[in-house]
């Protein structure tokens, strides 16, 4: 049986991609920067079929969580899928199944692994059925991906993944091994996507000077990690994530992410932060959860971060990087 497993990771943008060029195919009007969360991956099992369409069902496997996608997830699934096979002139159909390692009911968005995984997947697949001299090429492979859903363009490189354009790449920076926290403070399904946020937010009069801010704050970022300065990489990293939430809540129509919960965590952290004048870097994506990254010395206090916000939430706590899982 003609069938291969393949995986990718999720990644946490520190700065967003929030805004994009209408009938692009997802490409940003600003650049963005993530640091990758190998913990977190979407499993895809490609396996070639007689009938005479692409089938996606959930992944069962006793290490992994079923994708519950809806309808519309699915079609939008199939539609990637059918665009790559279009790529690489593949005509035979397949049964695609997706799986998460992480739980499904914790509200962590999973379209960026989900999209890496599908389009590494296919590009093996398809590679061995029809190969294509670009059929390898990571920067290619990650435009493709960009097309499925815009932020997974960055899963295909670890640790650290700077988007501008057509493609991700590679950024070498230090901190290469961050231990990663998330207080999931909601864990039902957001009312708006984040395809449509991108959407919504070109309606804020805030977006007017958005892409100035986030390329700023880009390069600032990078010169900050460059230097080894959490100090001013903490500051950069909440502004930008304030500045994406302002957007949302400036819409027409206006929308938050934002709960109670969030913010409770978010003046934790600032107190904790003014107190050791220390602390990981904070931010959120489009939801409610809160995503802190700490050094890899700051072992005791992503401990301390840990057992305080148990006590209040369910919490996602992953330690360095574990290696890749297939
Ligand atoms: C807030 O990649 O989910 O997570 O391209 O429409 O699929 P589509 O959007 P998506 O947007 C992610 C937005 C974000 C910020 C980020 O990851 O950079």
């Amino acid at each position: 049986m003609n069938t291969i497993t393949v995986s990718a990771p999720s990644n946490i943008a520190l700065i967003k991609y929030m805004g994009k060029i209408e009938g692009s195919g997802n490409k940003p009007t600003n650049g963005s920067l993530s640091y990758t969360l190998e913990n977190l991956r979407t499993f895809v099992r490609l396996t070639e079929i007689s009938g005479d369409q692409d089938q996606w069902k959930p992944f069962v496997r006793e290490d992994l969580t079923p994708l519950d996608l809806s309808e519309k997830g699915q079609q939008r699934f199939l539609k990637h899928f059918s665009f790559l096979k279009d790529k690489w002139g593949v005509q035979k159909n397949f049964l695609i199944e997706s799986a998460n390692n992480f739980p499904s009911d914790c509200g962590l968005a999973s379209s960026a692994s989900s999209f890496a995984a599908l389009t590494l997947a296919a590009a093996e697949m398809f590679q061995k059925l029809n190969p294509q001299e670009w059929g390898t090429d990571k920067k290619y492979l990650s435009e493709l991906s960009r097309q499925g859903s815009g932020s997974s363009c960055r899963s295909l490189y670890t640790p650290w993944a700077l988007w501008q354009h057509e493609y991700a790449e590679p950024m070498a920076l230090p901190f290469e091994n961050l231990h990663h926290l998330v207080v999931i403070v909601e864990d039902s399904k957001k009312e708006v996507s984040s395809s449509e946020a991108h959407k919504l937010v070109t309606t804020s009069p805030r977006f007017e000077g958005r892409v100035e801010r986030a390329e700023m704050r880009l390069r600032d970022l990078t010169t900050a990690l460059r230097f080894d300065d959490w100090h001013i990489a903490r500051q950069i990293v909440w502004d930008e994530f304030i500045d994406m939430h302002r957007l949302f809540e400036t819409s027409t129509p206006s929308f938050t992410y934002m709960t109670d919960g969030s913010r409770k965590v978010l003046d934790e952290c600032q107190k904790l932060w003014n107190k050791w004048q220390d602390g990981p870097l904070v931010t959120m994506d489009a939801g409610a959860n809160v995503h802190l990254l700490f050094r890899n010395e700051q072992l005791k206090s992503f401990s301390d971060y840990r057992e305080l916000f148990m006590k209040d939430f369910k919490v996602l706590a992953f330690e360095g990087i574990k290696g890749n899982v297939h």
